[in-house]
């Protein structure tokens, strides 16, 4: 049995508008593995949130292909990698993409509702994981932005996802709120051995993952 959680087989992925192409991702062969925990580095437009949406199957490839746990997402069709990346990922982003009009707890429990689960205990062990239960009630604008953050964490992790996939999520953080949010990837990482993958443009952030993977100009510079 293969500890590999993601594989990229000569990912590729092209965009087209209004007959221009942008050509982003170039022949993108990189593993994750279960368990680890993986920041990607490299400049503004090298294709880092293209290939996470691409491996949270949020975007289809151009070409290559993507396997999550065994599964080739080219063997699925759209409503079987719905399903893989409601039950197998959660994800983390820079502008904590929460509903404005309903409380912390209800953002989390909407996102289980939509996935077809029941909600019960598990919005408050998600809530408790992130130090949040006191202020589950709040609506998002009541809240710091770094809480805004933990409920975003809260509802990444509620549903006990293999891999938690974080675009740049300390981007709008100041030091003090991204160190308290790079110490709960770790927490969770550690204590729920959830994978972890981390876009950052920050080295320090980096360093809490066990392997940096370095992209440039679409392609994967090195994996240490
Ligand atoms: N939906 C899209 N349509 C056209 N071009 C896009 C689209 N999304 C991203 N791009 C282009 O792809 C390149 C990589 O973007 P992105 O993956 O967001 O880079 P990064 O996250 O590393 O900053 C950029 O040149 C960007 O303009
Ligand atoms: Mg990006």
């Amino acid at each position: 049995m293969s500890d590999l959680l993601i594989k990229t087989e000569k990912l590729c992925k092209t965009f087209h508008h209004d007959g221009i192409k942008t050509p982003v991702l170039f022949d993108v062969d990189m593993q994750v593995r279960q368990g680890e925990f993986v920041a990607v580095m490299g400049p503004s437009g090298c294709g880092k949130s293209t290939l996470m949406h691409i491996l949270g199957l949020m975007l289809s490839p151009s070409g290559g292909d993507i396997i999550i746990d065994g599964c080739s997402a080219a063997d699925l069709n759209e409503a079987g990698r719905a399903k893989l990346r409601r039950e197998k990922i959660g994800f983390v982003f820079q502008r904590f993409n929460l509903l404005p009009t309903v409380s912390g707890y209800d953002n989390i429990a909407v996102a289980e509702r939509i996935r077809g689960n029941t909600v019960d205990g598990q919005v408050d062990n998600a809530l408790a994981a992130v130090d949040m239960t006191e202020k589950a009630r709040f609506k998002p604008g009541r809240l710091s932005i770094g809480q805004q953050q933990r409920i975003a964490i809260a509802r990444a992790i509620v549903h006990r996802p293999r891999i938690v996939m974080a675009d740049e999520p300390t981007g709008n953080l100041d030091s003090t709120n991204a160190e308290t949010i790079l110490e709960l990837f770790r927490q969770i990482h550690r204590e729920q051995g959830i994978t972890i993958f981390l876009i950052t443009h920050s080295l320090t952030a980096a360093q809490y993952a066990d392997r940096i993977i370095y992209m440039a100009d679409g392609r994967i510079q090195d994996i240490g």
